[in-house]
C-alpha cells in the first residue's frame, strides 16, 4: 500500500491525457520580489495562507487588495503585517499576481489595471476565475503573461485539485513556481484549456455531487433508526475512507464495489436499488451538464 496523501504533496497519480506536474522536489528560481493579490476572499486566503507559511511567498512581499474596508479591518487583524488595502496601483506593478475576484467583479478589476510598463518584463497574472478563459483574460490584460488555473473547493483544507492551463511566453522557472504555489494545497495538473472545463466539472462541481450523495446516505441511515449527527458523521468517513482505499490500492471501482457485494446481501440489495433508481446516470448526466454549462458561461 502506498503511503496517505499528505497536504501539498503532489502524486504523480495522474493519467496520462493531463500533465502531471513537475516533481515536488523541483525548485523554481522565480521569486518575485512583489506579489499582488486582487481579491483577498476565501480562494485567495486558501493559497496565499500556505504560501506565506511555506515560505515560498514571504508575507513582507504581498500587496492584496480587497473591495471594501470592512475587509480590510478584518484582515488586518487575522493577518498582522500583510499589507492589504483598497488601492490597486501597487498590487499592479508587482511581478507576479493572483487574480481571485468573482467573475462578475472582473470588468471593474480591468479597468484598474494600468498598461504594462514599456521595456519592462510582462509580470505573470495568474487567475482562479471560474469559467473566464485565457482568451479573455488576455483580451483584458495586454501584455501579461497569464496563467488560467482551476483550483476546487478541498483546496480550503489542503486537500485539493488544480488545473493549470498556460498562456503564451511563460518560461520554465515561472511555470515551475506556481505548480509549487498549488501543490501547497494539494495536487497540480497542467491540461490543455479545452479540458478545463471537463476538468471543473469533476473537480469544482464535484464535491456538490459527492455533498449530496452524503446527505442521501445519511437520510438513509436515519430513516433506518441511527440519531442524525451519527449518520452524517458515519457518511463522511464512508466517502473519505472509499476514496482513500481507492487511490492508494488504485482500485477500479467496480473492483471495490464487487469486493463489498457478497452473493444475496446487503450491498447487492442496495446497488439493485441505486440502478433502479437511475443513479449512475443521473451522476454521468451531472457531470456533463456542468461541463456544458461550464462552455456557455466561457
Ligand atoms: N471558493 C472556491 O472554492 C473557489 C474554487 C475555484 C475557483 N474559485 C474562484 O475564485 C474566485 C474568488 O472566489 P471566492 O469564493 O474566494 O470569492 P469571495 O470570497 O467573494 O472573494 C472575492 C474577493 O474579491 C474582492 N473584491 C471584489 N471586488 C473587488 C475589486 N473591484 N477589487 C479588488 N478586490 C475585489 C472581495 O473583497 P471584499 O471582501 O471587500 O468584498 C473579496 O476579497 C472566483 O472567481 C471563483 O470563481 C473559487
Amino acid at each position: 500500500m502506498r503511503p496517505p496523501a499528505r497536504p501539498g504533496v503532489a502524486r504523480s497519480s495522474a493519467p496520462a491525457s493531463a500533465e502531471p506536474a513537475a516533481p515536488a522536489s523541483l525548485l523554481s528560481d522565480f521569486s518575485p520580489d512583489r506579489f499582488g493579490v486582487i481579491g483577498l476572499g476565501r480562494m485567495a486566503q486558501a493559497l496565499l495562507f500556505p504560501l506565506m507559511a511555506s515560505g515560498l511567498v514571504p508575507r513582507e512581499r504581498v500587496l492584496a487588495v480587497v473591495a471594501s474596508e470592512a475587509s480590510v479591518q478584518r484582515l488586518a487583524e487575522a493577518q498582522p503585517g500583510l499589507a492589504v488595502g483598497t488601492d490597486p496601483a501597487a498590487a499592479w506593478r508587482a511581478q507576479a499576481l493572483l487574480l481571485a475576484v468573482k467573475p462578475q467583479q472582473l470588468a471593474a478589476v480591468a479597468a484598474t489595471a494600468p498598461p504594462p510598463a514599456a521595456g519592462a518584463e510582462p509580470p505573470l497574472l495568474i487567475s482562479v476565475l471560474a469559467g473566464v478563459t485565457l482568451g479573455r483574460l488576455q483580451a483584458l490584460f495586454p501584455g501579461r503573461r497569464i496563467v488560467r488555473a482551476v483550483p476546487n473547493t478541498p483546496c480550503l483544507v489542503r486537500a485539493g485539485l488544480s488545473g493549470l492551463a498556460w498562456g503564451d511566453g511563460i518560461p520554465a522557472a515561472e511555470r515551475l513556481w506556481v505548480q509549487q504555489l498549488f501543490r501547497q494545497v494539494g495536487e497540480v495538473l497542467e491540461l490543455p484549456e479545452a479540458q478545463l472545463d471537463a476538468f471543473l466539472a469533476l473537480t469544482s462541481s464535484g464535491p456538490a455531487f459527492v455533498a449530496l450523495v452524503a446527505e442521501a446516505m445519511a437520510d438513509g441511515a436515519v430513516a433506518s433508526g441511527l440519531p442524525r449527527a451519527l449518520a452524517q458523521h458515519l457518511a463522511h468517513r464512508t466517502l473519505a475512507g472509499t476514496a482513500a482505499l481507492l487511490h492508494e490500492q488504485a482500485l477500479h471501482p467496480g473492483q471495490l464495489k464487487d469486493m463489498v457485494s457478497s452473493p444475496g446481501g446487503t450491498t447487492i440489495a442496495g446497488l439493485r436499488q441505486l440502478e433502479r433508481g437511475g443513479a449512475r446516470s443521473a451522476l454521468i448526466e451531472a457531470v456533463i451538464a456542468a461541463a456544458e454549462r461550464s462552455r456557455e458561461l466561457a
